[in-house]
């Protein structure tokens, strides 16, 4: 069975081609202009997309050596995400399943990242923990087969990817904060200063809010010039935000592995792409015996083989959803957006 899978919802434009489930080409071309503008601008998002998906789903095709008519299905994420880029994916996909009367399938971003982990050699067991955590979602999910997922927590304000972008901006680290934060702390001690992890009254949430205005405190009070901090703090100060945000998470997970009983653990999402969260998470299985899962670098971030493999497992299911479906196709209507 081929999969084509095509990823627009943000910054990077991706195509992939999933043979049974194997991935046989994932381009990314990711839309570094952004940086000078500290932040995705849509309209420029959405152009450059349109630049890219027509070479992109060629190049795709040739290094897979699939013919356009060897296609069982074409897929596209139909969100959430920026709506202009979406759209290019979108009508894109559907425009050439039509002109080829091949199936359509619409995909939702967050459900892609979840299964990503089924990437992997090595693929999660269900029922699984998730923790999916990107630029916009911080969800606990108890993944219990291919079509049910339980959402347990989730941020009840920024998402942790937001909440490294924004704390890298404070630093004048630039976009994206993510990767910009882990290269300095790897030089800096992360317990140099306690900033506080959230308090919440519901076990499972998240909240990340608090932990940017102590930063952002830390900053005002032992700075005179907020714009001009010394590069030799940064590592410190990188550090302990760092190692804040992954106590968090794994706060959730350990209260979540006291209550379910799950196979594995499965880290998703751009966040994952986070060395030293992915070791803390790791560190947590190998002490409760879980089976660990995060993908490669290169399935963490947007792509276009997690959105195939989420349309692969939803046609086996029987969920066609066709040319005529718009709306995102959440398992559980609008859930996760
Ligand atoms: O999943 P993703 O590529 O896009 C969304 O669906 O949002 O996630 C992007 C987020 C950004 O906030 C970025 O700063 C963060 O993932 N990120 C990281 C790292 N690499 C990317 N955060 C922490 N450490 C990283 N190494
Ligand atoms: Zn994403």
């Amino acid at each position: 069975m081929n999969v084509l899978g095509i990823e627009t919802s943000c910054d990077e434009t991706s195509v992939a081609l999933l043979s049974d489930g194997i991935i046989k080409a994932n381009l990314i071309a990711s839309q570094h202009f952004h940086v000078k503008y500290g932040g995705v601008v849509p309209e420029l998002s959405s152009r450059a997309h349109l630049q890219m998906v027509t070479p992109l789903v060629k190049q795709a095709l040739q290094i897979a050596e699939i013919n356009v008519n060897e296609l069982d299905v074409i897929s596209a994420t139909a969100g959430p995400g920026l709506i202009g880029a979406l759209l290019v994916g979108l009508t894109f996909g559907k425009g050439l399943a039509f002109s080829l009367s091949k199936k359509f399938i619409p995909v939702n971003h967050i459900e892609g990242h979840i299964y990503s982990g089924f990437l992997m050699n090595d693929k999660p067991e269900f029922p699984y923990l998730c923790l999916a955590v990107s630029g916009g979602h911080t969800l606990l999910l108890l993944v219990e087969d291919e079509m049910t997922i339980r959402k347990l927590g989730t941020t009840i304000d920024d998402a942790a990817g937001e909440a490294f972008d924004k704390v890298a901006k404070m630093l004048g680290l630039g976009y994206p904060g993510g990767p910009n934060i882990q290269k300095y702390s790897e030089k800096g001690n992360a317990d140099a200063i306690k900033f506080p992890v959230a308090q919440l009254k519901t076990p499972y949430d998240f909240s990340f809010s608090g932990l940017k205005t102590s930063v952002l405190r830390y900053i005002q009070n032992n700075y005179e010039d907020i714009k001009n901090i010394p590069d030799a703090d940064l590592p410190d100060i990188a550090a302990s935000f760092q190692k804040t945000v992954s106590d968090s998470l794994i706060k959730s997970v350990k209260k979540a592995l006291k209550q379910y009983k799950i196979n594995s653990i499965s880290l998703v999402g751009g966040v994952a792409a986070n060395k030293y969260i992915r070791d803390s998470l790791a560190g947590i299985a190998e002490k409760h015996k879980k089976k660990f899962v995060v993908p490669d670098i290169e399935f963490c971030g947007d792509n276009g083989a997690m959105i195939a493999y989420r349309a692969m497992q939803l046609f086996k299911n029987g969920k066609n959803f066709g040319l005529n479906y718009n709306a995102y196709p959440s398992l559980k209507g609008d859930e996760f957006i």
